[in-house]
């Protein structure tokens, strides 16, 4: 039913087969016999999950899962009038287990791991990933071994891979060396690769854009707007609403709108300077410390998908990021960890600049909990106010200005 495929120089490879990159260096996809995947609207009725969606995900054993998925999608009419907007989304993918979309991804990938009889699943990650493959390791029963950037991974995420049990290893460079050493380290002992390089995590990921589809009455948004790292999930959700198209339950596909940070910004720079390939940045820096990543793994996918789609990428600034935060937070009642916020705060940029129209249904993709970096929220909030514990003194405070 499905087969690895080189997005470069089309090679095969069996499903079966342990590989992350093609021979020639070229990122895979997972290509499905689509003729013999038939599928209607009436085919998925029932609640939403990333399972519902089980006919174009690349698994035949019991799932490894803690039901993720079935994300809300919020109108937020407060957040499109402070833009100038009138139809404007959320999906809020901090509402997963986990706290973050990495969920869709590990729950596909670490059922894939015991599918291929792996011992050991490991990745690298700016905090996230961790997190959530500590979770599935431990619903799996199979060890995790994750590299983080020392210093620079929010203690909420921390927190989560060291009580799941993952070893966890803190490594003296960024994200990307992480990323090359835990590369090196599966090719050597045999543990399976769950960053999104592996294809199967982005399988997962891609039914972000069935839950939007499903979520609109099986229709796309006019575009999609989110937070861009190392680059999977916007190419993940591309693939996505390319397969609803491919069988027929939608009649477009939405302009893929990546947003990084300014500090670390090598795919915008790209889609800017129209450039057949990415510069990788050796310095990437940014309050959104999920997205802190110069050398994006994704990023041939992702450059295809926003230009073959007609989208685009803009930077934004850790302060316009802040504020998005602040506004979602306080205009909508939506939580969400600054990487997330960086795609409200590119709406509101991408408005301003005319790219976005006003008659536009855009939806944002909020990938992360608030929750995940609380260290954050206390740095850029007014203090609690301390008080004795007096009646008057609780209302002189109430109505203090
Ligand atoms: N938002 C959040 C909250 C993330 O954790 C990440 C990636 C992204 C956006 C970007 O997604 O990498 O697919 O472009 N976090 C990874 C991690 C790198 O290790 O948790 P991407």
């Amino acid at each position: 039913m499905y087969h690895l495929e080189c997005i470069e120089c089309h090679k095969k490879y069996p499903e079966t087969k342990v590989i992350y990159t093609c021979t020639c260096g070229g990122l895979l996809d997972v290509v499905y016999d689509y003729s013999r995947i038939h599928l209607t609207k009436n085919d998925l009725t029932g609640p939403l999950s990333v399972w519902k969606y089980r006919a174009l995900l690349p698994i035949s054993r019991e799932p490894v899962s803690l039901d993720e998925g079935g994300t809300p999608l919020y109108r937020v009419d407060r957040i499109a009038k402070s833009v100038g907007l009138k139809d404007v989304y959320v999906k809020h993918e901090g509402m997963n287990p986990t706290g973050s979309f990495k969920d869709r991804g590990m729950t596909v990938g670490v059922t894939k791991a015991l599918e291929l009889g792996m011992k050991t699943v490991a990745c690298a990650s700016t905090g996230n990933t961790s997190a959530s493959l500590a979770v599935y390791g431990a619903r799996a029963g199979v060890p995790a071994v994750v590299l983080l950037p020392s210093g620079k991974v929010a203690l909420g995420k921390l927190a989560q891979a060291l009580m799941h049990g993952a070893k966890v290893l803190s490594i003296r460079g960024n994200f990307d060396d992480a990323l090359k050493l835990v590369r090196d380290l599966c090719d050597r002992e045999g543990f399976y690769l769950l960053n999104s390089v592996n294809p199967y995590r982005l399988e997962g990921q891609k039914t972000i854009a069935f839950e939007i589809a499903d979520q609109l009455g099986w229709q796309a948004p006019d575009r999609l707007v989110l937070p861009v790292g190392n680059a999977g999930n916007i190419t993940a959700i591309y693939k996505g609403f390319k397969e609803l198209k491919n069988l027929g339950l939608i009649d477009s596909v939405p302009m893929m709108t990546g947003i990084q940070a300014e500090g670390a910004s090598p795919i915008v720079a790209a889609i800017k300077n129209n450039a057949a390939a990415i510069t990788p940045d050796s310095h990437p820096e940014t309050v959104a410390t999920a997205i802190r990543i110069g050398n994006p793994v994704n990023s041939i996918k992702a450059l295809i998908a926003i230009r073959e789609s007609g989208g685009t990428a803009e930077t934004v600034t850790d302060d316009e990021i802040i504020r998005a935060q602040q506004e979602l937070a306080y205009l909508e009642g939506i939580g969400v960890e600054p990487a997330s916020a960086s795609s409200i705060a590119g709406l509101r940029k991408l408005v301003e600049l005319g790219v976005i129209g006003t008659d536009e249904k855009v939806v944002c993709v909020t990938t992360g909990h608030l929750l995940k970096d609380s260290e954050h929220v206390l740095s850029v909030c007014p203090k609690p106010i301390e008080i004795d514990a007096t009646i008057e003194a609780v209302r002189a405070a109430v109505f203090s200005k």
